[in-house]
Order: C-alpha cells, then sequence, then structure tokens
C-alpha cells in the first residue's frame, strides 16, 4: 500500500493549474447515459473515481474512448444493461448517480445501495423518493434499489434536507420524463450547475440551477453535445490552505475564486492577501495565521470538504478557533490523526475546538477519507521532521499528481511503496 513521505518545513511558493472538478465530472459521466449520441468531455480530471465511473459505465454498455490529455468521448448508443454492482458501487457511493439517468433512459435499474462510509450512513432516501414522486416503483431488496417506470412523469418534490447527488439524480431523471418537475430546497452547488450547463448543452430545458428551485420540461430525448468541466474548486481550496500553512506564495491558474466566496474571506481572516485574477487566484500568507472559526452548510456557505483543512491551519495558528461541521455525521476522523502531530484539538459532539500549537512534531499518520488526508498532508507540510501517511489511497480518489503539483511549489513530498 502507498503511503506519502513529507519532510515539513519548506514554504509553498509558485505556480500549478487546478485540475477539472472531480464532483462536477462524476454526474456529467453518468448524462452519457441519457442519450444515444456522443458526449464529448474536456478538463476531466485524472482520477481513481472518475476510473471507477468510467468502467461502470463501460459495463452497462455505454462507449468511452479517451481523447488527448484531458478529453473523453462517451456513447450511450450501446447502453444494454443498466445495472451497477455492488463490487462497482461500493468502492464508490457517487456510483448512486447512474439511477435516475438509467430509469429515465431504459426504464428501469438496478443499482446497489451504496452503504455508509468514513464519514457518514449517507442514505439515498431522498434520491428514491424523489424517483417516487416521479411514478417510478422502486423496491429496496438484498442491497439493491430495483426501479421501474414506463415513463417518468413530472412532479413537484420538495428534498427534505439539501442532498447535491440528490437534485442531480433528480434533475437528470427529469430531463426525459412527461412535463414538467419543480425540485425545491435544491442543492445550489456551482457543480449542480456545470451539471445543468451540460444537460441543457444536450437538448433538455432546465431553469433556476444555482438557486434552491429547479424547473425541468421533460423533452422525449437528448442529442449529443460537447462540454468543458468547470475547475475543482475544493482542489483550489486545499492549495490554498496548504500554502496559507506553510506561510508561502502562490498562484493557481485554470481555475476561479468565483466559487470560493466563503473559503477567500475564511483565508482572508486569517491574515492571507489574496489577489483574484479572472482565471486564476494567488495567495500569500502571513508570518503567522490567525485562527479562523467556521461552520459549514450547503452553498455558498463555508464547504463542508473544506473542513478538514481548515482544521489543519488552525492547529498552527494563533488562538482558538471552533469548528461545526453541520452536514455529516462523523467529519472529524482527522482530529485524532492531527493530535498525533501535536495538535491541541478538542471534539465536542458536531464542534471541534483547536487551540492553536507554535509546531507540529512529524509522525507516522494514516488517512481515513479523502478530505481528511488533504488535512494531513497539509499539517505534515508544517510539522517539523518527517510525516509519513499511510492508506493515501482516499487521496488519489480526488487529487490529481498531487505530489507532482506540491513537489513543483517547492515541497518535499514523496510517494513510498
Ligand atoms: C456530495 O455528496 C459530494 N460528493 C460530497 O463530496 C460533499 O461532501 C457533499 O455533497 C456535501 O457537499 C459528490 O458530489 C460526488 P449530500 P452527497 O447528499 O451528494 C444526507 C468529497 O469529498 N442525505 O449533499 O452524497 C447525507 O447523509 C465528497 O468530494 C440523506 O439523509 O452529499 C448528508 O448528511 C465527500 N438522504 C447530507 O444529507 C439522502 O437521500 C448531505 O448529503 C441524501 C443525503
Amino acid at each position: 500500500m502507498d503511503k506519502l513521505l513529507i519532510q515539513g518545513g519548506q514554504s509553498l511558493r509558485g505556480e500549478v493549474a487546478i485540475s477539472g472538478a472531480k464532483n462536477a465530472a462524476l454526474p456529467i459521466l453518468c448524462a452519457s447515459l441519457l442519450s444515444a449520441e456522443p458526449l464529448n468531455l474536456t478538463n476531466v480530471p485524472h482520477l481513481n473515481d472518475i476510473a471507477t465511473m468510467l468502467r461502470l459505465l463501460g459495463e452497462m454498455g455505454v462507449g468511452v474512448t479517451m481523447e488527448g490529455v484531458d478529453g473523453l468521448a462517451l456513447s450511450g448508443a450501446g447502453l444494454n444493461n443498466p445495472v451497477a454492482s455492488y463490487e462497482r458501487v461500493k468502492t464508490m457511493r457517487a456510483s448512486i448517480l447512474v439511477l435516475g439517468p438509467l430509469l429515465a433512459r431504459c426504464g428501469e435499474a438496478k443499482v446497489s445501495l451504496p452503504g455508509g462510509c468514513a464519514i457518514g450512513a449517507r442514505p439515498v432516501d431522498q434520491h428514491i423518493k424523489g424517483l417516487q414522486a416521479m411514478g417510478a416503483e422502486v423496491k429496496v431488496e438484498h442491497g439493491y434499489v430495483h426501479a421501474r417506470a414506463q415513463r417518468l412523469k413530472g412532479a413537484r418534490i420538495c428534498t427534505d434536507m439539501v442532498t447535491v447527488t440528490g437534485t442531480e439524480n433528480l434533475m437528470m431523471a427529469a430531463c426525459l420524463a412527461e412535463g414538467e418537475t419543480i425540485i425545491e430546497n435544491a442543492a445550489r452547488e456551482p457543480e449542480v450547475v456545470d451539471l445543468a450547463n451540460c444537460l441543457v448543452s444536450m437538448g433538455a430545458r432546465i431553469s433556476g440551477a444555482g438557486t434552491d428551485v429547479i424547473r425541468i420540461q421533460g423533452v422525449d430525448k437528448l442529442h449529443g453535445a460537447t462540454h468543458a468541466i468547470m475547475p475543482d474548486r475544493i482542489e483550489t481550496g486545499t492549495y490554498l490552505c496548504a500554502a496559507a500553512a506553510t506561510g508561502g506564495d502562490v498562484r493557481l491558474t485554470r481555475t476561479s475564486a468565483a466559487y470560493l466566496d466563503a473559503v477567500v474571506d475564511k483565508l482572508m481572516d486569517a491574515g492571507c492577501d489574496i489577489v483574484i485574477e479572472r482565471d486564476a487566484i494567488r495567495l500569500k500568507a502571513p508570518q503567522r495565521l490567525k485562527a479562523v472559526s467556521l461552520r459549514t452548510a450547503p452553498y455558498p456557505a463555508f464547504p463542508t470538504d473544506m473542513q478538514a483543512q481548515f482544521m489543519a491551519i488552525n492547529c498552527v495558528a494563533e488562538g482558538v478557533a471552533t469548528i461545526r461541521e453541520t452536514i455529516f455525521e462523523n467529519r472529524f476522523m482527522h482530529a485524532n490523526e492531527l493530535m498525533r502531530l501535536g495538535a491541541d484539538i478538542q471534539i465536542e459532539g458536531s464542534n471541534a475546538i483547536v487551540r492553536g500549537v507554535p509546531a507540529l512534531e512529524g509522525a507516522a499518520v494514516m488517512a481515513t477519507d479523502l478530505r481528511a488526508s488533504a488535512s494531513l498532508i497539509i499539517a505534515g507540510l508544517v510539522a517539523q521532521g518527517e510525516t509519513l501517511i499511510d492508506r493515501i489511497y482516499h487521496l488519489d480518489r480526488g487529487y490529481e499528481r498531487i505530489e507532482e503539483k506540491l513537489a513543483r511549489l517547492g515541497a518535499s513530498v514523496k510517494r513510498v511503496h
């Protein structure tokens, strides 16, 4: 199993390019199921989760060909097997995103329940409730969701809580339904908007994406399209935090600060200088950061996917920060590993109290989930001495060539087998 060996103490300086957004690419890959015509994508990140989704789509009969460095051509013409097996789904929960498109295009779907993961139970009851509202007959048995529908019918759906992939699944299903679907309490994340833009370029009729009410007028079929995946705002925020923690000065290109207001505000509160350009963002860190408290919530509030990274920077900041996690019930596992590096953290329910210490000390730690891995890297970059991070397969799911990008910024990071 690969590990990452980090020699702490370097300030990050220089420039790296940000990759396409994992959480936009995953639903957009599933949109290929909605049409028999080719969907051509660019700026697709090279990540394990993307490879997993492509294998899953291939098993269903979707044609996949790589085009150039970050391009993909997908064809749903050969779709003949509307099944997502447990073997495939258990490695990536986002596989649930095939459910809505399969039901809309084939009239049936058999998709394994994703099961929980390290950060929480992560049920999909809202996905099912919405499809049932659209007339689908859904049974959950032996760990699989079995869904059938002659043709889905437009409905008014109000989800019990804001759910990103729930909104995406229902929006894709509604594209081919008969009549109008209204999704209320919809997720407003930029990745939902990127998916909506791709679907509209395929001929879907969608309005309100990015607000909490999305209207979809069903059409009989969707045609092919070309779409560029939006930049990854969480990868962007992660590198900004790494630069902030190490007293660095970095410029991130092929990205935008447009979707990171809450994160940029917190980094400025911590004492960073941030310069926003049209498709780049530059951060100059202060000698020592000031602690910043935060509360995670659905977009446009502070993103839960940046919580672990901010816990890491608060470990070495001046002062005390309170971090409140409101989205997932178990997303503080990085705290125990950060404490192995000398951090002073107290967990009280969904609150973490972080008292900044003058320095962290390198140690052996273990990654538990994707964003927790990123927080351990940030802590390792500032710790004195060596930090060895185990189980970094979590990292490879969501960060493209991370050690290469960090090394380009002057970090001493290498992958050891
Ligand atoms: C998406 O997960 C992201 N993944 C997550 O990113 C992100 O953390 C999350 O949204 C929140 O922003 C992808 O987009 C592939 P939710 P998702 O449905 O859609 C509860 C990363 O690190 N809920 O918005 O699975 C759920 O348990 C990953 O890139 C239900 O109860 O999250 C959670 O408490 C991690 N029933 C809350 O809602 C449902 O049917 C929000 O979950 C659906 C969700």
